[in-house]
């Protein structure tokens, strides 16, 4: 007589959501949505009375038009800040900056990346550049406006970079004050400008501590993707230990879906894992997948003057009130 092979019993399937997991390294549940109820009669009245529901999941609001300035100065600074790469911290600094100078504010876009992407994605040659904030941080005797350049969009200036900054991490490293140095050769634009937006490189390393020493708050890009929510939670430890030692007016801004595709189940799973980590920081404002952002790039400007009818400009342009609506009055 053959052995008697003993099958493996159906298992139920696997219940989701353990509460000893943290929301950010959950698996994401690849389950259909379920199906909306038929709409009634009485639903379209009431629908006209609640704002839809935008890409987050979240009734979307109208960002209010912001308010002339009628003075510039007492610059708020941002970090945009995230150590996964590609992410979108460069096309947003270009592009929320382009968008508040739209809006009359006085933007300063300050590259602290050695790979220079921000310079070069507003037109600059990373061979070309006489002095860039590696002079500034190194060099005592340079001065905050021997090194800003024009970006070419009216309102907003850019701080370069180039390689060079590379060796900065080196020797900051036996300097006093190390991570503080940013935020002293900051200290005199802030009364010209309205926003500094500091582009970081993907790193949580001693440039990225500088920019958030200098900083009043950070912006996370996050690519709706699902690995790209790993990493997050050492970036937001990173972000409270400067907060405690070194810069306790450190806030958080908002984090920000980049890359996102509404047609995708998958981008729209990660959104909801998104929102329900971190709530009402994730902006309303959700950046889609186009390539647009990499044209745009290739043409050294920003998407609101290369493509400023496109769905990529007009979400920028959004973004740019949403965060005037969460920063403190000007
Ligand atoms: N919403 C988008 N849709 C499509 N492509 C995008 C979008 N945003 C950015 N990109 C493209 O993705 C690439 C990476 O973007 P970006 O350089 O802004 O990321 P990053 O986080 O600054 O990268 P790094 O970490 O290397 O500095 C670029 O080629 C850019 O043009
Ligand atoms: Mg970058």
């Amino acid at each position: 007589m053959p052995p008697m092979i003993r099958r493996p019993q159906p298992q139920p399937p696997a219940q989701p959501s353990p509460r000893d997991e943290h929301p950010m390294t959950m698996p994401i549940p690849f389950e259909r949505p379920a199906p909306e109820p038929p709409s009634t009669p009485a639903e379209p009245a009431q629908a006209a009375t609640t704002a839809p529901l935008g890409p987050t999941g979240r009734p979307m609001p109208v960002f209010p038009e912001p308010a002339p300035l009628t003075k510039h100065g007492g610059a708020r600074v941002i970090s945009m800040c995230n150590q996964k790469g590609g992410v979108g911290k460069t096309t947003t600094t270009i592009n929320l900056g382009a968008s508040l100078a739209e809006l009359g504010r006085k933007v300063l876009l300050v590259d602290f990346d050695p790979q220079g992407s921000l310079s070069v994605g507003l037109g600059l040659n990373p061979h070309e550049m006489d002095l860039t904030i590696y002079n500034l941080l190194m060099q005592r005797d340079v001065t905050l406006d021997e090194v800003v350049v024009p970006s070419g969009i009216e309102g907003m200036d850019l701080l370069p970079s180039n390689i060079d900054l590379s060796a900065a991490e080196v020797q900051l490293v036996h300097e006093v004050a190390r991570e503080q140095t940013l935020q002293r050769i900051l200290a005199p634009a802030l009364e010209h400008y309205d926003i500094i937006l500091i582009d970081c490189q993907p790193s949580l390393g001693l440039l990225t501590v500088n920019a958030l020493t200098a900083s009043d708050g950070v912006i996370v890009p996050l690519e709706c993707e699902y690995f790209a929510l790993r990493g997050v939670a050492l970036l937001k430890q990173t972000i409270d230990k400067v907060r405690e030692r070194l810069n306790p007016r450190l806030e958080i801004d908002g984090v920000l879906g980049t890359m996102f595709d509404g047609r995708t189940l998958h981008s729209r799973e990660v959104m909801e894992r998104l929102v329900s980590a971190w709530g009402d920081t994730v902006f309303h404002t959700v950046i889609r997948r186009t390539v647009k952002f990499s044209d745009a790039t290739v043409a050294g400007e920003p998407i609101t003057s290369y493509a400023s009818s496109s769905t990529g400009a007009d979400a920028y342009r959004s973004l740019a009130k949403e965060v005037l609506t969460r920063w403190p009055a000007e």
